[in-house]
């Protein structure tokens, strides 16, 4: 077993309790006598528990890392109570976080806390004293808070400010019925310290439950047990009993509907969304089952998503319970919902086992990555899982251009320190990641595979993992049993794509490509051709232009297919990718780039797009939109796009 990994006290698996209860049962006790039951119950609790045999008294180890103030090997925190009330006239939260802790011959305890107005401190009960060090412009403050060796609980009572990177609050035009401000928080990867006081590290597990106050006109939810009405004082309770980590406490507010797909899974959206989601997720149940026989039991009983309005950051984030989704998502055809296949594998890889820092963040994507395309390849076939993974294939290629001068940042297990560990979320954790473990596949088999998969997410839930943890792990679990030799220090430790490369391939591919030279060569788009054509085929075809194509090029294919108004968000985005590569200013596009850059938040497309008009030498278009487009975006877009264009406010 790994040195480093890190065991929390939770068993999922209710066996054992069930199994004690019927031992201690009337019809067992007739048949067998008492004092061979409590050996037989010794015998158990001493080597059936071997697995999570931790004990509150006992600190667990930490592995050092650089994104976080906290000193949990001192004092650590077990369980959260939160009292939140959620003001939208003001735009803050005001909290009172109270928390259980565990710590050994400790005078304090450290927290992290970031843009917060800590208002006072309690520890049982009793005002304590606090200090705030020295602000870090990526990590913010430590809190330190005085304890005695008898402290059990501490409370915090805290505002969060204006400059909080984790909330965006949105007026109702920023919403998709446009009636109801809206509210959402974005944790991952080190911005829960900026809505809650807290020890932000991937490393610390809680439970929490919380009590949340909001309009009564609005329905509350969060990464918890969820309710499916509104009340009718705006109070909610929520209850988190499996232990996450920080940056998987998640809170939206908003004028939300849920529908149900299925007993354990469902959607939350604004009215004028909620049917489209529920079309366009219909299959989530499919899914969940799917990743069940692939590996092992779900273990958060259930898995809803929520559409959120289109400025959210991301396409998808995995909150425990409850996917955060972009509307974006949502094409009519259920053509991009890969991402909620990658947001529920992330149930395993990501949210039971967890990368134990940011430097193994391609622990958590990477894996997901390759479950997401077992699980669309489960449901939809080999065909499309390869397209799939073709697109991150290429994603790959590029982001490895784009670090010529960065090689190191092309390794899978990264040096972040002093660094946002924003900078290391991009293809190479996700697809090179994918990689490593396609070929690792290859390399073994498909059976010995899963079934070292499975072992892996079951030994090692609800605790973390180092880069170096797997790799122990993988040697003695899979490689070495089964004599396979493996380059795994090349994939992980140096930049680049080792030579043992596994090689995907996809036929449907390799005709669009033929059909694209055909397209051009013969200056005459055959329509026919394309009928059966999938977004990722479409995908495919757009990104695959030729450097010397022409306007006439564009002009015939868009006459032909219409991208220019494409309402697939993928597509739209690789065409206006291309009309700004190639200067193709045909119709609306330039309008319709504008609008979709000022509309959608979503941090993938707009730097794509961003990059692109730095790229081709068109830094004062991008900032002419960036002027208008700016206010409507959560704080990481905005962090990554000021950098991008060197923006000065
Ligand atoms: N957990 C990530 C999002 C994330 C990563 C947020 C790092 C903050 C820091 C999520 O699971 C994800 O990977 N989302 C992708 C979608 C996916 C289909 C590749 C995204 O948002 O594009
Ligand atoms: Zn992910």
């Amino acid at each position: 077993m790994p040195s480093n990994r890190i065991e929390v006290n939770y068993t999922p698996n209710e066996d054992f309790h069930l199994l004690t209860n019927y031992l201690f049962s009337t019809h067992f006790i007739f048949t067998i006598m008492r004092q061979q039951i409590l050996l037989f119950v010794v015998i158990i609790l001493t080597f059936g528990c071997k697995d999570h045999e931790t004990s509150d008294m006992s600190l667990p180890k930490y592995v050092e890392e650089t994104h976080s103030y906290a000193q949990p090997n001192i004092a650590v925190i077990k369980h959260l109570e939160l009292n939140l009330d959620v003001d939208f006239e003001t735009e803050t939260i005001e909290g009172i976080a109270n928390y259980e802790i565990s710590a050994e011959n400790a005078s304090e305890i450290v927290l992290d806390s970031k843009y917060l107005d800590i208002v006072k401190v309690t520890s049982d009960g009793v005002d304590t004293e606090f200090e705030l060090g020295p602000f870090d412009q990526q990590l913010g403050q430590a809190l330190r808070i005085k304890i005695s060796e008898a402290t059990k609980h501490i409370t915090i009572h805290y505002k969060t400010t204006a400059q909080t990177e984790a909330l965006q609050w949105l007026d109702p035009q920023q919403t998709a019925d446009k009636t109801h401000p809206f509210l959402f928080t974005q944790g991952q990867a080190i911005l829960t310290r900026t809505w809650i006081p807290i020890q932000d590290s991937p490393q610390i597990r809680i439970t929490y439950n919380a009590t949340v106050k909001v309009p009564s006109n609005l329905l509350a939810v969060m990464s918890a047990e969820n309710p499916k009405n509104k009340s009718a004082d705006g109070s909610y309770y929520f209850k988190m009993k499996q232990p996450i980590s920080p940056y998987l406490i998640a809170l939206a507010v908003g004028n939300l509907e849920y529908q149900a797909v299925s007993e354990r899974t469902g959607v939350y959206a604004e009215k004028s969304m909620i049917e489209k989601a529920h079309a366009e997720f219909n299959d989530m149940e499919k899914m969940v089952i799917a990743a069940e026989n692939l590996y092992g039991t779900y273990d958060w009983e259930q898995f809803d998503v929520i559409v959120l309005p289109p400025s959210f950051p991301f396409g998808g984030m995995e909150n425990p319970r409850l996917t955060f989704a972009t509307p974006t998502v949502i094409a009519g055809d259920k053509s991009l919902t890969s991402l909620i296949a990658h947001e529920l594998a992330h149930s395993w890889s990501g949210n039971l086992v967890t990368n134990a820092t940011w430097n193994d963040f391609w622990l958590n994507e990477g894996f997901t990555v390759y479950f997401e395309t077992r699980i669309m390849e489960a449901l939809y076939g080999k065909d499309r899982a390869n397209m799939i993974a073709l697109i991150g294939r290429q994603d790959l290629e590029d982001e490895i251009e784009g670090f010529k001068g960065e090689p190191e940042m092309t390794k899978l297990k990264l040096d972040l320190t002093n660094k946002n560990p924003d900078d290391g979320m991009n293809s190479i954790a996700y697809d090179k990641g994918y990689l490593f473990l396609r070929t690792l596949e290859e390399a073994v088999g498909r059976d010995k595979f899963d079934s070292f998969l499975k072992t892996y997410f079951k030994t090692n839930a609800f605790s973390t993992i180092t880069t170096e943890g797997f790799i122990d792990y993988l040697n003695v679990h899979l490689l070495e049993p089964n004599a396979v030799e493996f380059n795994v220090d090349a994939w992980v430790y140096q930049p680049g794509i080792p030579k043992n490369q596994a090689i995907i391939v996809s036929d449907r591919f390799k005709n669009v490509e033929n059909t694209l030279q055909d397209f051009i060569s013969k200056k005459f788009v055959e329509v026919a051709k394309t009928k059966d054509w999938t977004t990722q085929e479409w995908v495919h075809f757009i990104r695959n232009f030729p450097d010397s194509i022409t306007i006439a090029d564009l002009k015939r294919f868009d006459v032909a297919f219409d991208f220019t108004n494409a309402t697939n968000s993928h597509i739209a985005m690789v065409w206006y990718e291309q009309a700004i590569n190639h200067d193709y200013h045909e119709g609306n596009v330039d309008q319709n780039i504008e609008d979709f850059l000022i509309r959608v938040g979503r941090r993938w497309y707009v730097s794509t797009l961003f990059k692109a008009y730095k790229r081709n030498g068109k830094v004062d278009e991008a900032l002419a939109i960036y002027e208008k487009s700016r206010d409507n975006y959560h704080s990481v877009t905005v962090n990554t796009i000021d950098a991008l264009l060197d923006y000065k406010k």
